[in-house]
């Protein structure tokens, strides 16, 4: 077994050599001139000089290698019934010919283009052959409503979009080309082209100008070859939730994270070229992006497209059929699955019906891994349960148990130590930075390895602001914690107005925007409320407009519809309480943090610039009624 502090120690002290070691794994066209650009801090540029192609990394090379008959790509999809394999060939002449039939319709390197699609092995089709043209994709999650996808659509400006005609979602069947025409009709920028997946069990009408039906497409396309890109070039832009309404765009480059996804697959993951990886998440989130789609098809394992949940698809042992049918080896998921599951089925009386001898590591990120859970699903599946923390924005994980480099003890409630590359530091308000076991905001020293966020699409300045003024020198990573004395990094969540739904990253900040929009709502205040399945949910606090008087459950409902129909399904929206002021100091800031803590039990000390400390007894009592904080 290899050391995990000799090599934590060289990927800090000599991130130069530690990575250029890393980039051989990948092939390049031209080598980088420098390994590390820091002329120009806080933007760092890993391989400045050097190109190369994701696409041919993640595909081509591999049936050059003379794999082109073994599996990438294994399609499970109980929702339709069907399961399919694709070879490495068949996916390099799928990827060739949609980037050819893209090219022909006049995408070219540096274009943006939108996608939006639900968990098809056709999704990965359309963002490798983006990647093939150095075309800059950016993918939408499914559940987001037309409003998001409108917002994406103003700020990412993409010549064209790539949808299927539908998704089933569980049971429902969902129509996506009429939300996609509807939010091209909300935006400003109006995007060329759109190309539509017809899926067998629902046919989108093409009656838009620049409608294009993608089979017909690629029927006579001429194959397109990968076209060489810059290391720095963008890859993709993945939009996440900030604290407002206007999501940002994280920029992901193409060098630095083949060569990062790369060198995860083994040193994290414990993954050989060969063996069958599944990331059961959506290809909308990071998760997907990276452990779906790049990491496991640059490394050369087979990834699990999977279409379906984790309960009612049709049942409780949902994942563990899939695990035994293709020979899983980790499986990579939500510990809201892992609830979902324990709630139908608590003895985990399924497992039984299935043989998991391949099966041998349970990864899991998002949001937190309660103790509970961590204790059940161990119990249950007898692999060790492995919790690991990351973001959006860094695309792969800060703080992990190194399962390829060594393998700690495990202590619930923590996701291991720092992962080579990320140094990881706990500073108080001030900057000052705590010793072992002082809780606070959990930062990065810069440089961050590559793989990470080159910066925010189009919008450097709010990269700065949001993530490198507070602590010069360092990156604010949003979330609040602690480092224990060996070394241990407990996350505890967000300090921000973040918050973290099923493992799907909302803004309580875009949803107060809507609240307040409501013709009798005066202010608002959207906050995070523990949640036993979902980890967390939201609560609307509300302030009525002087002489309003309307009825609660009326207010609710039609709050509940405009969160709905401006964000998507995914808020989970549900509960509104009217209270007649919102704690705030003298200068009018609403203390959403006090409200948190009260809503989750915990101690908080009485703000010294209150306005007036009653108004936090009204909250404490309104959200009693509610039933918080938890019993
Ligand atoms: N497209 C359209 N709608 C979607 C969607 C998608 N891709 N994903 C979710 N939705 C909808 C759901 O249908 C639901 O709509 P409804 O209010 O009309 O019922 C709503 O968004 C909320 O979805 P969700 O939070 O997923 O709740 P659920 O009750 O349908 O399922 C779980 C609960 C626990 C089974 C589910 O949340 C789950 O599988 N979680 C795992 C999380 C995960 O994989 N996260 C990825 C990050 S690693
Ligand atoms: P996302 O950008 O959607 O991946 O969400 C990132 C956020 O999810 C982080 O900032 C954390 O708040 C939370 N998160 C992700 N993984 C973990 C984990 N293992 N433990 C605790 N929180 C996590």
């Amino acid at each position: 077994m290899k050391n995990y502090q000799e090599i934590f120690e060289k990927s800090l002290a000599h991130p130069e050599e530690f990575w250029a070691e890393a980039a051989t794994s990948i092939d390049w066209y031209k080598k980088w001139d420098s390994v590390l650009d820091s002329s120009n801090p806080p933007f760092y540029n890993w391989f400045q000089g050097g190109e190369m192609n994701t696409c041919y990394n993640a595909v081509d090379r591999h049936v050059e290698q003379g794999r082109g008959e073994q599996i990438a790509i294994i399609y499970d999809s109980p929702v339709t019934d069907t399961v399919r394999k694709i070879s490495w060939a068949e996916l390099r002449d799928q990827v060739a010919k949609l980037a050819g039939a893209l090219k022909a319709q006049g995408a070219e390197k540096g274009d943006t283009i939108i996608i939006y699609m639900p968990m098809i092995p056709e999704a990965l089709v359309a963002m490798l052959a983006c990647a093939r043209l150095g075309v800059i994709h950016s993918v939408v999650f499914g559940g987001f409503a037309a409003n998001e996808l409108a917002i994406r659509i103003d700020h990412a400006q993409p010549k064209m979009i790539i949808c299927a005609s539908g998704a089933i979602e569980g049971k429902k069947q969902l129509a996506y080309k009429p939300l996609v025409a509807a939010a091209i009709e909300q935006s400003e920028h109006k995007p060329e082209k759109t190309i539509v997946f017809q899926r067998d069990f629902l046919e989108a009408e093409l009656n838009q100008p620049g409608d294009l039906h993608w089979q017909e497409l690629v029927k006579d396309a001429e194959p397109a070859d990968c076209v060489p890109v810059a290391a720095t070039d963008p890859l993709y832009i993945l939009y996440t939730s900030g604290t407002t309404g206007m999501p940002k765009g994280v920029m992901r480059d193409n060098g630095g994270h083949a060569v990062a996804l790369h060198w995860s697959m083994k040193n994290i993951y414990n993954m050989e070229p060969g063996e069958v990886f599944w990331a059961a998440s959506d290809v909308g989130w990071v998760v997907g992006h990276s452990y779906i789609v790049y990491g496991p098809l640059l490394y050369g394992c087979t990834t699990v497209v999977y279409e379906g949940k984790p309960i009612g698809t049709p049942d409780a042992g949902a994942f563990w059929r899939v695990i035994s049918e293709h020979k899983v080896k980790a499986l990579f998921t939500a510990p809201t699955a892992f609830r979902a599951i324990k709630k139908e089925d608590p003895e985990g009386e399924y497992l039984k019906k299935y043989d998991l001898s391949n099966y041998k590591t349970l990864f899991l990120a998002g949001e937190r891994l309660d103790p509970d859970t961590y204790h059940w699903a161990r119990k249950l599946l007898n692999v060790p349960v492995i919790d690991h923390w990351w973001q959006t924005e860094t695309g792969w994980a800060i703080v992990a148990n190194p399962m390829g480099i060594e393998q700690f003890p495990i202590k619930p409630g923590s996701a291991t130590k720092s992962v080579p590359g990320y140094d990881v530091k706990i500073l108080d308000s001030e900057g000052n930075e705590l010793g072992p076991g002082k809780e606070s905001n959990i930062v990065i020293k810069l440089p961050l390895p590559p793989g990470t966020l080159a910066t925010l699409w189009r919008n450097e300045e709010r990269f700065v602001s949001s993530y490198m003024s507070r602590y010069p020198g360092y990156y604010e990573t949003g979330d609040g914690g602690y480092i224990d004395d060996d070394g241990y990094v407990f996350v505890m969540g967000r300090i921000d107005d973040v918050i973290n739904i099923a493992g799907h990253r909302l803004s309580t900040g875009a949803m107060e925007e809507i609240v307040a929009s409501h013709s009798q709502v005066a202010e608002c205040s959207v906050i995070g409320l523990d949640d036993s399945l979902k980890g967390q949910k939201p609560l609307g606090l509300v302030v009525l407009k002087a002489g309003v008087n309307c009825e609660p459950e009326r207010l609710n409902q039609e709050l509940i519809a405009m969160v709905r129909n401006g964000i998507g399904p995914i808020a989970c929206y549900r509960e509104t309480v009217i209270v007649s002021r919102l704690p705030k100091t003298r200068s009018g800031k609403i203390l959403r943090g006090t409200m948190r803590a009260i809503a989750a039990g915990k101690a908080y000390r009485m703000p010294s610039t209150i306005d007036d400390p009653t108004s936090l007894e009204e909250i404490s009592t309104a959200l009693q009624k509610v039933g918080y904080p938890l019993k």
